[in-house]
């Protein structure tokens, strides 16, 4: 379906340049066949000169120029975007959004004419092709437009088909979840610091560490708590650390945080703070 397909992206930021990066280093798409919209020309040139795609400063004129309309400005702003263009939708096109707990209802109502709305949380390893891509369907998706999303969202990782009522939470623990680790490891770095080690040598310690950990993670098909086991033998050293963060309640705290994140994202999706 994407071979002669327009695929227009409307607020090509940090995200949005991503998916452009993504789609066109894997060939999904030609060049020519991305269009991408931002205010800014300075940052639409160059996004032309380093990906050889079209661009334009008019949401509108991209949206009748797309088969697949890419939503990736801030939630915050989408509700005027999608007022500006509404009048540009058309019967036969997708929209896909990324915009945080934004819904497809919300979406769907501003663009009618059964238009699909597919809305998908990445996370930012987008950045470097290892995102993961949860999506779902709105009210008018079907298989078709699921494999159009699936095809879209694999040029800058892994992806997942969902329910929508799942994606507070994913947010919370994928979207978010990078996060979750780089405070983790900023924690390691200072740790190592207060050791003595140079700062050099302890972010090249942990960011290797944290690269091989990860590898493991993916590559074996050993869980977390199974290759933690391996490393820690009765009373060692990874045993003392263990030991007292259990007794902090660490687990329990980071369960905590990642529930503030979904509440957050919930709060974020409600119609009363979400600009109409
Ligand atoms: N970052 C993440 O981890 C992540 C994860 C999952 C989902 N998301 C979602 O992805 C979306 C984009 O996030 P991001 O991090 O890529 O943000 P971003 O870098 O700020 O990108 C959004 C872009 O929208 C453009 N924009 C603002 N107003 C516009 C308008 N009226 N018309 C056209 N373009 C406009 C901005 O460019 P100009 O100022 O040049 O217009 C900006 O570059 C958000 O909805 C976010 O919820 C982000």
């Amino acid at each position: 379906m994407l071979d002669r397909s327009t695929i227009g992206v409307l607020g090509a930021g940090n995200m949005g340049e991503a998916l452009i990066a993504g789609l066109v280093k894997a060939s999904i798409v030609e060049p020519h066949q991305v269009l991408a919209s931002r205010r800014s020309e300075v940052a639409l040139a160059y996004l032309a000169d380093t990906y050889g795609i079209r661009t334009t400063t008019d949401n509108s004129a991209l949206v009748g120029d797309s088969d697949i309309v890419v939503l990736a400005t801030k939630p915050q702003v989408l509700g005027e975007v999608l007022a500006e263009t509404a009048a540009r939708f058309r019967p036969g096109q997708v929209v896909i959004s990324i915009a945080a707990g934004v819904t497809t209802t919300f979406i769907e109502d501003r663009i009618g004419n059964d238009i699909p709305v597919i809305r998908v949380m990445p996370n930012t390893p987008a950045l470097v092709g290892e995102a993961m891509s949860p999506y779902c369907l709105g009210r008018h998706g079907s298989a078709t437009q699921a494999l159009v999303a699936s095809q879209i969202f694999s040029a800058v990782g892994v992806t997942v088909q969902v329910e929508e009522d799942m994606l507070d939470a994913i947010t919370a623990l994928s979207g978010t979840g990078p996060a979750y680790l780089f405070y983790l490891l900023e924690g390691l770095i200072e740790a190592g610091k207060a050791m003595g080690l140079p700062e050099y040598l302890s972010r090249a310690l942990v960011r290797q560490t944290c690269y091989g950990a990860a590898k493991l993670v993916v590559e074996t098909p050993r869980t977390p708590r199974q290759l933690r086991a391996q490393v820690t033998s009765p009373q060692g050293t990874t045993h003392a650390a263990m030991t007292h963060l259990d007794s902090l309640g660490f687990h329990d705290q980071l369960r905590q945080a990642v529930l503030k994140a979904r509440d957050r994202a919930r709060e974020l999706g409600s119609a009363d703070i979400r600009p109409k």
